[in-house]
């Protein structure tokens, strides 16, 4: 495979360095609708990564978060998310990276992801396994639910939050607990590094997952949607584990569906 890992790893940090820069002075905050924030960090990160993946790879496509990419002439085609975790860095809240996804005909095959508050690099390639700082992943071998942190999140683009809410309800009482950290990215890492057993969301954007999914599934986890059936990187949901508990947690949310009707 062409080493399309290096250039974006550069790209990635670049864009991490910036949000650091900017992260402490104040913000200028519009709506892109009520509660879905963004930032002059969020377009002067993507305008950058954007401009460096034109010059790097001319040929290929890119969907940017904010408006910014452009469709090539290749089945390659680049996910960028300047900055998951808009609405934590706009109120100051160190939980953020840069995501740098890359999928041949919707299949990711590369990824990169920048946690520039905590130095942490995440790599990976398809077939090849992934890494934090070069040290290889691994999914947690916990497979037992009630022994298990859990983590979700609840997009802004999303009007009712009645069903998650109930995954969260019914999740809290059933694990150690279940994280809502704001960066959806930063969460599918964190299943592959085995700090999480499992993660869910109801409506992701493929900018926000495309290289997270990657690092779970080359860490040796397990990625479907919350019914089991396969991911699909431009279908909404997205459920992620370290595989050892993904059917105990599949059976929950049917249970909480099936209490819904
Ligand atoms: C958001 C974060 C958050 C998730 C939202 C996403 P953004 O991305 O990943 O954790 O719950 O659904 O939209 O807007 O900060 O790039
Ligand atoms: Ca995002
Ligand atoms: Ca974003």
């Amino acid at each position: 495979m062409e080493n399309f890992l290096t250039p974006a790893v550069e790209i990635a940090r670049e864009a991490g360095n910036l949000l650091c820069e900017l992260f402490d002075r104040p913000h200028q905050i519009s709506y892109k609708r009520p509660l879905d924030l963004v930032t002059e960090a969020d377009r002067r990160s993507e305008a950058l990564i954007t401009g460096r993946l034109r010059q790097q790879f001319p040929g290929h496509s890119i969907v940017a978060e904010e408006g910014g990419g452009h469709k090539g002439d290749s089945d390659y085609c680049w996910y960028v998310d300047p900055l998951d975790g808009t609405t934590n860095f706009a109120h100051h809240f160190p939980i953020f990276c840069v995501s740098l996804g890359l999928a041949f005909r919707n299949e990711v095959i590369a990824g990169v992801i920048c946690d520039p508050t905590r130095q942490e690099l995440y790599t990976a390639e398809r077939g090849s396994g992934s890494f934090c700082n070069g040290k290889r992943l691994r999914v947690s071998k916990t497979d037992d639910l009630s022994e298990s942190l859990l983590a979700t999140g609840f997009p802004p683009t999303s009007a009712d939050h009645g069903l998650n809410l109930r995954y969260y309800f019914r999740f809290t009482q059933l694990s150690h607990g279940v994280r809502r950290a704001g960066s959806a990215a930063l969460d599918l890492c964190s299943v592959a590094a085995g700090r999480f057993e499992g993660f869910w969301e109801l409506k992701l954007n493929p900018w926000d997952k495309a290289a997270g999914v990657l690092m779970v599934t080359e860490a040796g986890g397990r990625v479907t949607d919350l019914t089991g059936s396969p991911f699909m990187l431009l279908g909404d949901e997205i459920f992620a584990s370290n595989g050892l508990v993904h059917e105990a947690m599949l059976q929950v949310f049917s249970d909480v569906m099936a209490q819904k009707r």
